[in-house]
Formats: structure tokens, C-alpha cells, sequence
């Protein structure tokens, strides 16, 4: 059989403890379109909410499950530390700062990464969120059809004593930035960074699991005594978009992430139909990996299964999507439920809290859980983000 690969990321799924206030933060002030509005099908008297490009194309979807009870999650192996969008240009990037500083939302940054130029902030639950660049890419420092063959020491001017943070911390745009413009327009799954203590292991895995192909080993730029792995779908030629996953090696850490509000609850990547799904469901069980029956999603199919470091990840097929049930003009904008629930629509509205369905603008005051800076440098949780 040909070897499976999947073309990158279909969706990440988070905490959230208050839909509102998410729905507030991804779309009033990220600018994340809500492409649909629904019930966990496990657990139906909570919200699914998700969020994407206008029409929730995979790769850019979000989706947040709402447990109002969650406590605080916590980092760790076999967790995730953190997930990028992508922005086009650096100008845009400085737009976010201001945006979001304005919005009494902490940002750190724009570090420059090197192969993109970041920034840091967190979402209402402590859910730390970068956005990336663009570019200039991941063939900067090797050449475009040899990516991920050598360790690559960055530079000492992108490491903490190196960089000039006090530049770092006043690099603002100049005007305030009520309105998301179109160059600010966030464009889905950048990169996703995630928390091992056996990295070779875990490339073994992503490698023959999933198909996808190392193409930066490099180290942790807050702290260069430790890895940060780069994999992504590779051919040798250019990089998926959507696709990359990274990983900061813990060597030796047995601190496990632990499950909760502010935390991604799983990862999923992308099957091009139900047959090839059905095709990589054997694929892991002639690995010898646990694998969940096909699930019905309603807007597409999942399978899950575990990272050997404990991180839960999916399968979903990029069909049907998000139109099934919805006209694609006016997607997310009433509560949707699956066939077998529409008959307990009333009870199950009666217990959500309403989503306020204006056209936004709606002033946000984000109760961010802490300024980054607070996380970075105290202890290795900081991380090169
Ligand atoms: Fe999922
Ligand atoms: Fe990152």
C-alpha cells in the first residue's frame, strides 16, 4: 500500500469555560468568522463552537468545547503549549499588537524566529495563541529540498541574550486598529507546537503514522538546551500549508498535561475522503495504535487515536463540511443540531447561554488570564513559542 500522508491539519479543538466570551474574543476581535454553532454530540447539553475562514475550510478551523466548570488546565507532556495563526506581513502583525494591547490584552513580541516572526497573547481561558508571518520560511538556513537533515543552532541575536527586548517591547503601530482590515486577515493553522519528552520517538511516530516529514530540527529559542522539532507535508519541493507541527523536547519530564480550561483538548488532520480513512484506520492498527471506530461528526467523519506521549489526535475527512445543514452565506448563525438530538431542541437551547448573533463590533474587555511575560523565563514552561 502507498504510504499515507495527510495533507496537514483539519482542525484544533480547545477549552473553553464561557461560549460568549470566546465568541467575543475569536470573532469580535480576531475576526474568526463562526461557521457554526452546535452541541457536543458526546455531551449535548454543551456548546460546540466553531470558528474558521468563511466557509471553515480545513485547516482553518477552530473549535472550542464549552465546560463551564472546567478548573485550569496545565502544560505539559503530551500536551499542547500553543497554537499560531498565520498573518501575511510583519505590518499586519504590528496591527494585532496594537489591536489587541488596546483591547487590554497582553502581547509579547514580534520575536523574530527566524523562519517567521511571532507574537504572543492568550485567549480569555489562558490559552496561549501566537501569530505568525508568512515567511520568510523554513528554507532560510538549508536549502529548500534538504529541509530537517542537520541541527540547526540559531543564532545568538534570536536567543533571550542576544535580542534586544526593550525594541522588542516598544515596536507598536502607531495608529489604534478598531476594525480587523483585510490585510490583518488571520489565515488559519500556521503552525501548532505541542510537548514531548521522547522526540525521537515522536518523530518515528509522526513520520509513519501520519506521513509527515521533519523539516527543522533546531532548538527552543527561549531556552537553547532543548530541542524544537519542526514536521509538516513535505515533498522535497514546498511545505502544505496548514501542516506544521512542532515540538518542544522536555527531556526527562514526567510533569503530564493536564486536561482543562485553556488547554487543546485534541488535534485533528485531514483525510481526502471516508475510503482513505478507512485505509489509515488499518494503516495505525497494523502499527499496533488503538484506534476508535469511524465517529459521525455530521460535517465530516473522525477517528482518534494517541500520540505515544499521551497527545489525543483525530482523523476527520474533509467532507461534507460545514454547509450540510446551513445556507453557506449565513453559516453559524443559529443553533444547529444533528438529526437524533433535533427532537430535544427545546431543552437543550433552554439550558445554553444566548450567543449574542450581532454583527459584532460588541467593545471587548478581555480577562486574559495573565500577561505572557508572566509565563515566559519563570520556569521551562516559557518555551520558545
Ligand atoms: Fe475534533
Ligand atoms: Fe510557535
Amino acid at each position: 500500500m502507498a504510504p499515507i500522508i495527510t495533507r496537514g491539519f483539519h482542525h484544533i479543538t480547545m477549552v473553553s469555560t464561557r461560549a460568549p466570551r470566546t465568541l467575543a474574543f475569536y470573532r469580535d476581535l480576531l475576526g474568526l468568522p463562526l461557521v457554526k454553532q452546535t452541541v457536543n454530540f458526546d455531551d449535548p447539553g454543551a456548546y460546540h463552537l466553531y470558528f474558521g475562514d468563511e466557509t471553515g475550510r480545513p485547516g482553518t478551523i477552530l473549535t472550542f468545547f464549552e465546560w463551564p466548570h472546567a478548573r485550569r488546565g496545565a502544560w505539559g507532556v503530551g500536551g499542547i503549549h500553543h497554537l499560531a495563526l498565520g498573518v501575511e506581513s510583519p505590518e499586519a502583525q504590528l496591527k494585532w499588537k496594537r489591536r489587541l494591547t488596546d483591547a487590554r490584552v497582553p502581547v509579547s513580541g514580534p520575536y523574530d524566529r527566524g523562519y517567521f516572526q511571532s507574537v504572543y497573547f492568550q485567549d480569555p481561558d489562558g490559552q496561549v495563541l501566537e501569530i505568525a508571518t508568512k515567511g520568510p520560511g523554513y528554507d532560510i538556513d538549508e536549502p529548500m529540498d534538504a529541509l530537517g537533515r542537520k541541527l540547526i543552532i540559531p543564532p545568538s541575536s534570536r536567543l533571550p541574550e542576544g535580542r534586544d527586548e526593550a525594541g522588542i517591547r516598544a515596536a507598536l503601530y502607531p495608529e489604534p486598529v478598531p476594525e480587523v482590515t483585510p490585510d490583518m486577515k488571520l489565515q488559519g493553522i500556521h503552525h501548532i507546537t505541542g510537548i514531548t519528552n521522547d522526540i525521537t520517538r515522536a518523530h518515528e511516530f509522526y513520520e509513519s503514522a501520519l506521513g509527515l516529514r521533519l523539516v527543522k530540527k533546531t532548538l527552543n529559542q527561549d531556552d537553547a538546551t532543548a530541542g524544537h522539532w519542526f514536521w509538516a507535508h513535505y515533498d522535497g519541493k514546498e511545505i502544505g500549508p496548514h501542516s506544521a507541527l512542532t515540538l518542544f523536547e522536555w527531556p526527562g519530564a514526567t510533569q503530564r498535561a493536564r486536561a482543562g480550561a485553556g488547554q487543546t483538548h485534541h488535534i485533528a488532520f485531514r483525510a481526502a475522503s471516508a475510503e482513505e480513512q478507512l485505509a489509515w484506520r488499518d494503516h495505525l492498527l497494523g502499527m499496533g495504535i488503538q484506534v476508535s471506530p469511524v465517529m459521525d461528526r455530521r460535517y465530516f467523519q473522525s477517528i482518534y487515536f494517541q500520540a505515544p506521549d499521551g497527545l489525543l489526535l483525530e482523523i476527520a475527512t474533509d467532507g461534507p463540511g460545514f454547509a450540510l445543514d446551513e445556507d453557506p452565506v449565513s453559516l453559524g448563525r443559529r443553533l444547529q443540531l444533528p438529526p437524533w438530538l433535533e427532537d430535544r431542541r427545546q431543552g437543550i437551547e433552554a439550558g445554553l447561554a444566548p450567543l449574542d448573533m450581532g454583527e459584532g463590533g460588541v467593545p471587548v474587555v478581555a480577562e486574559s488570564a495573565g500577561a505572557i511575560g508572566e509565563l515566559a523565563g519563570s520556569d521551562r514552561l516559557g518555551g520558545d513559542r
